[in-house]
């Protein structure tokens, strides 16, 4: 065997211990597929369990066919939302309670996609009910002011707790800002913290219908627009104490012309449970302390001992640094 082909045996060696490496890992990375594939099936089927199991009595047993539409589906929020309210209490149960009631939605996706959405005025949002404390388990509820305390269905109300906690809410569009990744927007219904699933542009020429519309006759009177309380005062003390705050401690908001507006349109709805709202008619008066704007506000429900049935006078009687106050027992107690 001459020296040339020595070299040809050894390069035909290499080309077929290359070709077999390269045969080996692709077998490797299609049984490493198929690992992950069947692993991933796994993993759907055990969600759809969990899932079920965290909604009983609402999922109830599907057909054959409709097994595959109805597979578990995991969606990636695009956002989280910065909001004045800290927590579900007294945050407005719907957009147009507090229409100055700001907040922030910050992207975690290319800002370009939201390019042009300063040209509308409005966008719908959904959203994960992310911080429900139950999960799901009745198909009828009972709405918030709903008059004859019959429940209604699931599907025919706005509770959060629905069997997908998906939430829909119509904002106003302040502001985009692409580059920054953030869009300012008002009239929140949100909590701070709440994961953004998606965002469109409210189009009256769609989503506002041309025939007339009807709503289920509780709606008429828990949706009424006119307020909970007729009477919403601010206290002089508590005007003294705003002055001396630096306007960015409150927000977003650039004066305090917009941080009273704001206080006095969440104020003006009743975010009492039910049980305190007895106890402060049996009282004639009552004491709250809520939450937003980065400040803890405290409230007082004054009762005409006259006309005990009527909707209280509604007082903010002082405006405190975070953690400086708590309610106990009913009572406002300075720490
Ligand atoms: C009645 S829901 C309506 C939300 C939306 N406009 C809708 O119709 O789907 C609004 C209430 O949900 C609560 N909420 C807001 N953000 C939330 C969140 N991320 N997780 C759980 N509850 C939330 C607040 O108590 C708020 O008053």
């Amino acid at each position: 065997m001459n020296e040339k082909s020595v070299a040809c045996a050894c390069g035909l060696g290499l080309a077929v211990t290359a070709c077999s490496l390269f045969v080996l890992s692709c077998k490797k990375v299609k049984d490493l597929e198929s690992k992950c594939e069947k692993l991933q099936r796994q993993l759907v089927t055990i969600n759809e369990e969990r899932f079920r199991l965290k909604s009983p009595g609402i999922f109830i047993t599907q057909r054959e066919e409709d097994v595959n539409s109805t597979k578990p589906i995991v969606y990636h929020p695009i956002g989280v939302v910065r909001s004045i309210y800290p927590a579900r209490n007294f945050t407005p149960n719907q957009p147009s309670r507090a229409p100055s009631g700001r907040g922030r939605i910050d992207l975690v996706i290319d800002g370009k996609s939201v390019e042009d959405l300063e040209k509308f005025s409005h966008a719908w949002v959904l959203f994960h009910f992310h911080d429900n404390t139950r999960a799901a388990s009745k198909t009828k509820v009972l709405p918030p002011r709903k008059l004859d305390k019959k429940k209604v269905g699931v599907f025919s109300c706005r509770t959060p707790t629905r069997p997908n906690p998906v939430g829909l809410s119509l904002v106003r569009v302040e502001d985009v800002d692409c580059k920054a990744r953030q869009i300012q927007i008002s009239g929140v219904d949100l909590i701070d913290g709440t994961p953004v699933l998606d965002l469109k542009p409210y189009i009256p020429q769609h989503d506002a219908p041309k025939d007339p519309v009807t709503v289920a006759d509780w709606v008429k009177v828990s949706s009424d627009s006119s307020a909970d309380f007729d009477t919403v005062e601010i206290a002089e003390k508590v005007y003294k104490k705003l002055l001396q705050i630096k306007i960015k401690k409150f927000g977003p908001y650039e004066n305090l012309d917009q941080v009273t507006k704001t206080l006095l349109e969440i104020i003006r709805w009743d975010s009492r449970k039910r049980h305190l709202k007895q106890e402060h008619q049996d009282k004639g008066m009552g004491e709250w302390v809520f939450r937003v704007m980065n400040f803890d506000w405290v409230l007082q429900y004054i009762y005409d001992p006259t006309r005990p049935l009527d909707p209280p006078i509604v007082r903010c009687v002082d405006v405190v640094p975070l953690g400086k106050v708590c309610l106990d027992q009913g009572k406002v107690v300075y720490l």
